[in-house]
């Protein structure tokens, strides 16, 4: 970046002397012009080591932030990791997959830019640990992705009479209580600094019944009723609180609940061909958005920059689909002719 400013302020002296006019709008207009190849020629010159370059440079929309994300070693949690330290942020990753999670932090660069931290979102103690461990690093905490989530006993369900109520337990002291433990924690490290960005993932599971077991639907809406709480209290503190709700994605998660719904025996005893199945129902037949648009987790993470960013500054309280229009509408029972 320094050679770029360097040949801008070249160019911009070269044009100066050479123009008769001192600065007028055409001398502005080609300055602009060859700013604009100038970073054109940089992203491209760049885009095989974006990663490298946002990271040691601390450019990027995240640029100086430091934030801790639970869930962080598989699925939207790990890609989340990534495109916030590509974007110039430092980042704990959090999560009770020891092994993955400190794979996930160590393909991310220097322990400076992201390292692993045991955190099982169960335990508040644990999610304090996490938050802490990030001030002691860095100084300040300024994202929270509260992410860690479980689907629960049988993602196929069974009618409501048999609702298993340990299995809801054990949904709710992740899906929520985790979350509320998260918010309580990131507050209390961002609320002294008037500022700072708390994002939960909830789900399409959380707008609409009926599209996930009930532990898992119920805890995704109270998400979102934990999220609009939380964000009533803290907008005049100067910290936001948002959520985001995704549609089916082929993750750990989303793979395992798909092997289920198709009677598939448990993760990791799939054949090829069971995997190609649980690909096309996820990627194919669950998917919404035509034109050969699949749902990533990737878009997940550029959802929680943008939410983490400066970009949005005034936004807090929000549920934000990434559902690719799944729970905007649904098709009129016609009566059969
Ligand atoms: N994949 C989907 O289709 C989908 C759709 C909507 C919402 N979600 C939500 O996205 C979030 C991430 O899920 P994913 O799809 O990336 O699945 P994933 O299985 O790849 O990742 C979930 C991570 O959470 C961790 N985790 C589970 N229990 C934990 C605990 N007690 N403490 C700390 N970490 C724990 C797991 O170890 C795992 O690394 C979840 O909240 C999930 O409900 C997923």
């Amino acid at each position: 970046m320094i050679e770029l400013e360097l040949a801008f302020v070249k160019i911009c002296v070269r044009l100066a002397t050479t123009s008769s006019v001192t600065y007028d709008t055409s001398t502005s207009s080609r300055m602009f012009r060859a700013m604009r190849l100038l970073l054109r020629a940089a992203g491209t010159a760049s885009s095989g080591s974006c990663r490298l370059l946002s990271a040691s440079s601390g450019s990027g929309r995240l640029a100086g932030k430091v934030a801790v994300i639970t869930g962080a070693a598989s699925g939207i949690g790990k890609a989340t990791a990534a495109e916030f330290v590509r974007n110039g942020a430092k980042v704990v990753l959090a999560d009770v997959q020891d092994d993955l999670g400190r794979a996930a932090a160590a393909e991310l660069g220097v322990p400076d830019t992201a390292c692993y931290a045991r955190c099982d979102v169960t335990d508040e103690a644990q999610v304090a640990a996490a938050v802490d461990l990030a001030v002691a690093r860095h100084g300040r905490l300024d994202v929270m992705f509260n992410n860690a989530g479980i689907t629960g006993g049988t993602y196929a369900g069974g009618p409501i009479e048999s609702l298993d109520m340990a299995d809801f337990d054990r949904v709710m002291a992740v899906n929520l209580r985790g979350v509320a433990a998260g918010i309580k924690h990131a507050a209390r490290a961002m609320v002294p600094r008037g500022q700072g960005c708390i994002l939960c993932t909830s789900s399409t599971a959380g707008a609409l019944g009926g599209s996930g077991p009930h532990a898992y639907s119920v805890s995704k809406t109270a998400v979102v009723g934990m999220v609009r709480s939380a964000a009533a209290e803290l907008a005049g503190r100067g910290v936001r609180v948002n959520a985001i709700s995704p549609y089916a994605i082929a993750t750990a998660m989303g793979k395992r609940s798909v092997r289920e719904i198709m009677g598939f025996s448990p993760v990791g005893a799939g054949a090829e061909e069971e995997e190609e199945v649980v690909r096309r129902v996820i990627e194919e037949d669950f998917n919404e958005m035509g034109c050969g648009v699949v749902l990533r987790a990737e878009d997940v993470a550029r959802a929680a920059v943008f939410l983490a960013s400066d970009d949005a500054r005034y936004i807090t309280g929000h549920n934000l689909m990434v559902d690719g229009g799944f729970s905007v509408g649904k098709t009129l029972n016609l009566p059969a002719r």
